[in-house]
């Protein structure tokens, strides 16, 4: 028995146009039109949201960003508000992905506040967090996962997180197949778990969901799903096709 309803996100980073977009979203929910018990979400990129909210109408899938400002309005030329997302159909946002701070200067300090808005705007959160292979083997992947942690949602309250959701992805293991073994994996989880709970409450660490990402497949779905303290995959390349994400979605079946 699941402690945590399950999430399989995917992040379709910058593929697809909003054409692309629409036909793979109405395929999927085709082909998954059986899953009652995980939860779904796409997030294609902005251009794509609203015509793509449409044909998620009526289905169970939702639909996410892959980022945002956290100003409200103003001069941010390029950039995207909440009211915005949310008024394109948006339920849930990515924060902070490793791309972001790699290529983008995000750092925790922008995460920090990104995170106050969606909290504000009713927008569910998906924080990402992970080590790089140099600090993997440097031994430092605890103090990197305990500093985004701390930093990242630094000043909220228990209460104010409890939609939070964490995305575990080693940036090592993105978009490279090389996925982190499901001990690996569960190791850092129940870590993150771990902070929450010491940082927080054991309230809010039982109940947050914590998702892997970074090279997640059919084939290796289910033996990241049998661990305790995976609660979903965050999917980038297999999002993108929608007969292996919808095996992804299935893993239980
Ligand atoms: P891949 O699944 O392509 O490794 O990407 C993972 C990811 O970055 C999801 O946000």
């Amino acid at each position: 028995m699941r402690k945590r309803i399950p999430l399989i996100a995917g992040n379709w980073k910058m593929y697809k146009t909003g054409q692309e977009a629409v036909d793979m979203a109405r395929r999927l929910v085709q082909l998954i039109s059986d899953v009652t018990e995980t939860e779904v979400m796409i997030a294609p990129a902005f251009t794509a949201l609203a015509p793509v909210s449409e044909v998620l109408k009526e289905s169970p899938v939702a639909l996410g960003a892959q980022n945002m400002h956290w100003e409200k309005e103003g001069a941010y030329t390029g950039e995207i508000s909440a009211s915005m997302l949310i008024s394109a159909g948006c339920k849930y946002v990515i924060i902070g992905h490793s791309e972001r701070r790699q290529y983008f200067g995000e750092t925790d300090g922008t995460v920090n506040k990104k995170l106050g808005t969606a909290i504000q705007s009713d927008l569910i959160p998906i924080v990402c967090i992970g080590e790089t292979e140099e600090q993997r083997e440097a031994k430092q992947t605890y103090s990197v996962l305990d500093k985004q942690v701390t930093k990242g949602l630094n000043k909220y309250t228990a209460e104010s997180l409890k939609k939070l959701i964490i995305a575990y992805e080693p940036v090592w293991a993105i978009g490279t197949g090389k996925t982190a073994t499901p001990e690996q994996a569960q190791e850092a989880h129940q870590f993150i778990r771990g902070l929450i709970e010491k940082r927080f409450d054991d309230k809010l660490a039982n109940s947050m969901r914590i998702l892997y990402g970074g090279s997640v497949k059919p084939d290796n779905i289910n033996r990241l799903m049998a661990m305790p303290d995976i609660d979903g995959a965050l999917v980038g390349g297999a999002s993108l096709d929608a007969e292996a994400f919808s095996k992804i979605i299935k893993f239980e079946s």
